[in-house]
């Protein structure tokens, strides 16, 4: 295999082995926190023990730079791999160089957003990393599928980071809330965020099985060139293949 292919598969690998089960555990404990949360309301006790809060946000803000993490990887080995095949260093070096500051800035604003604690400040750095994770994604080289955008694993995935910095930066403001308004935002938007990962699993799944591995990639180009996907082509062997037998 070489060094593409390698890079490719650490997207979907990440995804499988650390992503879909954290989002499996965060989402076990919501169930959990809520389900207390009412029964100690309306029973005054609950058999869940206190310990699932803690763990559906410490889970969580992982969550937030898993999914991040995630999504600057795809989008990376799209505009990277766009780079040097059209060999932009060489034509616009500045370019380059932008879209590389562009991907520290998502990072680090986002860290910095792990810190800060005032509301502005919290505002102020979940813009900045939700910016720069737009402004990625739309470089040339994302497939981004936009004619057919309520089937495109880039939308949704896209979606689905900036709803988790949103649960990151108002983090604070869900236990501050007395009216529960922002805890309702915040199980609105992530039931929401819940089946985008659902999509995210599906359309991505599909995108490992449309992009070629380096040794495919030239005969997979041709059957796309002749239009194979929406009509019959006929494949024909070459002069010094031995036939079949
Ligand atoms: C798919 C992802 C997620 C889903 C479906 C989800 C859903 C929920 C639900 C249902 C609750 C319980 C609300 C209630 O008490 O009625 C909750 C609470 C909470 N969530 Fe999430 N959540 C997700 C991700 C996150 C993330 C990424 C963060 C932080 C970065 C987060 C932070 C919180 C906090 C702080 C609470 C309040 C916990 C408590 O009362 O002890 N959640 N979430
Ligand atoms: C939380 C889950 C996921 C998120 C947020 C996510 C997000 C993204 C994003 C933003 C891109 C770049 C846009 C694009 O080129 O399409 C991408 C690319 C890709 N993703 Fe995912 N993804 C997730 C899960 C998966 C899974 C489970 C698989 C496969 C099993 C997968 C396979 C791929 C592949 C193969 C690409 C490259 C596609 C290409 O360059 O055309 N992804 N992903």
């Amino acid at each position: 295999m070489e060094l593409r292919d390698v890079i490719l598969l650490l997207h979907p690998a990440i995804a499988v082995i650390i992503v879909f089960p954290l989002i499996g555990i965060v989402i076990n404990r919501a169930f959990q926190v809520r389900q207390r949360r009412l029964e100690t309301a309306t029973e005054g006790k609950s058999k869940i023990p206190p310990v699932v809060g803690q763990e559906h946000v410490k889970l969580g803000r992982a969550l937030t730079a898993a999914v991040v993490g995630i999504v600057l990887i795809g989008l990376a080995f799209g505009i990277y791999g766009n780079i040097l095949e059209k060999q932009v260093w060489t034509k616009t070096p500045v370019k380059v160089i932008l879209i590389t500051l562009f991907f520290v800035a998502a990072i680090a604003s986002l860290a910095l957003l792990y810190k800060a604690s005032d509301k502005m400040w919290r505002g102020i750095f979940a813009t900045l990393s939700g910016i720069a994770i737009v402004v990625l994604g739309c470089q040339d080289g994302v497939y981004r599928q936009t004619n057919q955008w309520y089937i495109s694993h880039y939308y949704y995935g896209v979606t689905v980071a900036l709803l988790m910095i949103f649960s990151l930066a108002i983090l604070p403001d869900i236990y501050k809330d007395k009216t529960n308004r922002w805890r309702t935002v915040h199980i609105t938007l992530n039931s929401i965020a819940a089946l985008m990962f659902i999509a995210q699993g599906i359309t991505g799944s599909l995108a490992l099985l449309e992009v070629p591995l380096s040794w495919q990639e030239s005969y997979v180009n041709k059957l796309y060139e002749q239009q194979c996907q929406i009509k019959p082509c006929t494949i024909i062997q070459a002069p010094n293949m031995p036939k079949k037998p």
